[in-house]
């Protein structure tokens, strides 16, 4: 069985153009798998739906049709709190994702806190900062940070405390929604490179969205590609970046300029 099964994902939204109302379907009909440890790479221009796909992979945003099941459940009401734990996000805006008011220790914890009840082990003060500690070494960061705040920081270290704090709960499952976009190249890099080292680290399963073919392509086992909400072509990363079947992502990789 797959870790993830999605299927026949819709997602409609209404729009207002001049006075009419207009529906829109933003995801329609996606069905994917996940297979534990690999990468697969979505890969879309802006307003493809990527973002809203993403979302219902999550739990976040209900889909008007389909389903998404983790480990054979499926995501609803009443299995998203447990499933939660083990799929965990990071999106593109690392500051927009850590509150500034919260220092470096509170934001890494917050998971750990919130789920206290259903972990194992306990949650003293104690173990939280030798945990802490542990989180921030692990993305490559001094323990000393905990006592900071986020502003403190620069956007490659704040994406950093974002990908431990996705991590506290030792989730399986990471759904990276174009998380160096907002980084300079050299930055995005590194922090690139750090996910594929956590992935074979702690066996993790990803879904890493993003709009850029060389990035995809360097991380990804599959690629999938979604134009207007629909996904146009699946497979294996180098034949499909070789060989693309559809017109779109033929383009796509046409307007990529050679880095
Ligand atoms: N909550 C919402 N309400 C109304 N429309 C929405 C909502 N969320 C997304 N949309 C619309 O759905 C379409 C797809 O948006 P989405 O954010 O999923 O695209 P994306 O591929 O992630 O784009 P980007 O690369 O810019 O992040 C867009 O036209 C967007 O305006
Ligand atoms: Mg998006």
């Amino acid at each position: 069985m797959a870790l993830v099964e999605a299927e026949g994902l819709t997602r409609r939204y209404a729009r207002r153009i001049g006075l009419r109302r207009v529906e829109t379907t933003v995801v329609d009909d996606v069905s994917f798998t996940l297979e534990r440890g690999e990468t697969l790479g979505l890969l879309g221009e802006s307003g493809s739906g990527k973002s809203t796909l993403a979302r219902m992979v999550l739990g976040l945003t209900e889909p008007d049709k389909g389903s998404v099941r983790v480990d054979g459940i499926a995501i609803t009401s009443v299995t998203i709190q447990g499933l939660r734990r083990r799929m965990q996000p990071v999106f593109q805006d690392p500051a927009a994702a850590l509150d500034p008011r919260m220092r470096v220790f509170d934001l890494v914890t917050e998971p750990l806190v919130i789920h206290r009840r259903s972990l194992p082990g306990d949650a003293s003060r104690q173990t939280l900062r030798r945990t802490a500690a542990e989180l921030l070494r692990s993305v490559g960061m001094d323990e000393s940070a905990l006592a900071r705040y986020p502003h403190e920081f620069s956007g490659g270290q704040k994406q950093r405390i974002n990908i431990a704090r996705a991590l506290a709960l030792q989730p399986e499952i990471l759904v990276l929604d174009e998380p160096v976009s907002a980084l300079d190249v050299s930055v995005a890099a590194q922090v690139v490179n750090l996910l594929r080292q956590l992935q074979k680290e702690r066996k993790l399963t990803y879904l890493f969205i993003s709009h850029s073919v060389p990035l995809v392509r360097y991380l990804a086992t599959r690629i999938a590609v979604l134009e207007r909400g629909r996904l146009v072509e699946m497979g294996e990363a180098e034949s499909l970046c070789h060989a693309p079947q559809s017109a779109y992502t033929q383009r796509l990789i046409a307007d990529t300029p050679h880095l």
